[in-house]
C-alpha cells in the first residue's frame, strides 16, 4: 500500500473491489479528512500563565513585549535549553494535537532569533517529524521579533538583525533544507510592510514558500502584501481593511484566521470571516498554538470558535479546517481531503454529523487519526483485521 486512497464509494461496492483489503471497523462513527492546524509555534520552552492575568489588569499584550515579557521571554527561554530538551517537550504537545483529531501541523520556528538558536529549533521539527507519524511543516519565523539586543541598539541594531536574517540566518535555513516557509510578524511596532517585503522576497528566492502574520492587531496593510507577494497564505486579519478583504477574494493567497488568539487576548474583535468568505476569499482556520496568545492543542475548539464568533456554518469551518488549512500549506492536492489519490489522512470521531465537531465545544470526539494511512493516534491504536 502506498498510503493513498484508492477510491471512495459505497461500502457495498468497495468490499466487492477490494476483497482482500484489510478493515477498520469505525462503528458508523464519522470519518473525515484529518484536521490541518496550518498555524502553530509548537516549539517552546516554559508556558507564560503570567501574562494571562496581566492582561486580566488590563496591560495589553504589546505592552508586556515592551517591558521584555511576550515573545522576547520565550526567546530567552528558548535559547537556553538543548535540542533535547525541547525535543521532549514539544512531543508531548504534539501528541495532544494529534489527539484532538489533526494529521497535519504546520510549526514554526521564532523563538531562537539568532542562526544558532534558530537552526536549533528548526532541527528539532525535524527530529520530530522522524519520531511522529504526524505530517509537520515547517516554517522559518526569524523575524518574529527585532531580539531585545538589537533592539537595545536602535535603528542601527534594527538594520543589523535585519541584514543577519537575510544574509546568514536565511542561507543557513536554506541551505540545510530545514524549512518550508518563510514569515515575518508584520506588525506596527514589530517588522513594518517594507521590511516584511525585503525579507520575504529574500526567502523566495532562497526557494521558500511565502506566509505572513498579517493585520493581527493593527491595520497595516500586511494583507495586501502577502497577496502581491504570493504567498501562500496571511494570517490573522482580525485589523485587515476592506481594501485587504478584496485583495484576498481577487488573489491567490488563503486568508488564515485564528479565532482562538483574539478569544485569549481577551478582544471583542474578530478577523471579518462573513465578508471575507462572501467576497470569495478562500478562508482556512487554525489554532495559533502557542505559549503567549493562544495555548490549545484543541482544533475542534477553534471550529467552534469560528461558528459562534466567525459566523461560519459548521461545512464552512470544516472545509476552513482541513481543505483551505492543507492549501494554506501549499498540500491542496495531497492532504486535507478524501478522495483518490490524496494521502490517506483521516481522523474518526465519535459523533455521526459533522455539525457535532463545533457543538460539543470543547470535548474530544477523536477515537483515531491516520497518516499516510499508518495509525498516528491513539499510537498503539489496533484499528486493522484481517477480513
Ligand atoms: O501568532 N503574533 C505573533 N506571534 C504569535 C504570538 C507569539 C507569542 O506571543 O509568543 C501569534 O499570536
Ligand atoms: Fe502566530
Amino acid at each position: 500500500m502506498d498510503g493513498r486512497i484508492a477510491a471512495v464509494g459505497p461500502q457495498d461496492a468497495l468490499e466487492l473491489r477490494f476483497a482482500d483489503a484489510d478493515r477498520i471497523d469505525c462503528g458508523g462513527r464519522l470519518l473525515m479528512p484529518g484536521l490541518v492546524d496550518s498555524h502553530t509555534h509548537a516549539i517552546f520552552g516554559r508556558p507564560r500563565f503570567e501574562e494571562q492575568e496581566l492582561r486580566a489588569m488590563g496591560l495589553p499584550y504589546m505592552e508586556i513585549a515592551k517591558r521584555g515579557g511576550g515573545i522576547h521571554s520565550s526567546v530567552r527561554d528558548l535559547r537556553a535549553r538543548a535540542e533535547d530538551e525541547l525535543v521532549a517537550l514539544a512531543l508531548p504537545r504534539l501528541r495532544r494535537i494529534a489527539s484532538y483529531g489533526t494529521t497535519t501541523v504546520e510549526v514554526k520556528s521564532g523563538y531562537g532569533l539568532t542562526v544558532v538558536d534558530e537552526l536549533k529549533t528548526l532541527r528539532v521539527i525535524r527530529r520530530l517529524q522522524e519520531l511522529l507519524p504526524l505530517r509537520l511543516v515547517p516554517t522559518w519565523l526569524g523575524a518574529h521579533e527585532v531580539p531585545q539586543e538589537y533592539r537595545a541598539r536602535g535603528d542601527q541594531g534594527r538594520a543589523d538583525y535585519l541584514r543577519l536574517l537575510v544574509h546568514e540566518m536565511l542561507p543557513a535555513v536554506a541551505a540545510e533544507g530545514l524549512a518550508r516557509f518563510a514569515d515575518v510578524f508584520c506588525e506596527p511596532g514589530v517588522y513594518t510592510v517594507a521590511e516584511s517585503r525585503v525579507l520575504l522576497e529574500a526567502a523566495r528566492v532562497a526557494g521558500l514558500g511565502l506566509k505572513l502574520h498579517a493585520d493581527e492587531l493593527q491595520t497595516s496593510g500586511a494583507a495586501e502584501l502577502a497577496v502581491a507577494l504570493g504567498a501562500a497564505s496571511a494570517d490573522h486579519l482580525a485589523a485587515v481593511s476592506e481594501d485587504g478583504v478584496r485583495a484576498l477574494a481577487a488573489g491567490g493567497t488563503v486568508a488564515t484566521l485564528l479565532p482562538g488568539t483574539m478569544l485569549f487576548l481577551g478582544s471583542a474583535r474578530q478577523a471579518p470571516a462573513r465578508a471575507l468568505i462572501d467576497a470569495g476569499a478562500p478562508v482556512a482556520l487554525a489554532s495559533d498554538f502557542n505559549p503567549g496568545t493562544s495555548p490549545t492543542v484543541n482544533f475542534p475548539l477553534v471550529l467552534t470558535l469560528a461558528v459562534s464568533q466567525l459566523r461560519l456554518t459548521a461545512a464552512e469551518a470544516v472545509v476552513a479546517g482541513t481543505v483551505n488549512g492543507a492549501a494554506a500549506l501549499s498540500l491542496a492536492g495531497e492532504t486535507g481531503q478524501l478522495a483518490p489519490g490524496f494521502s490517506a489522512d483521516l481522523a474518526l470521531f465519535d459523533a455521526e454529523d459533522v455539525r457535532e465537531l463545533p457543538y460539543w465545544y470543547g470535548d474530544r470526539l477523536c477515537r483515531g487519526t491516520w497518516v499516510g494511512g499508518v495509525a498516528c493516534h491513539p499510537f498503539e491504536a489496533r484499528f486493522t483485521s484481517q477480513p
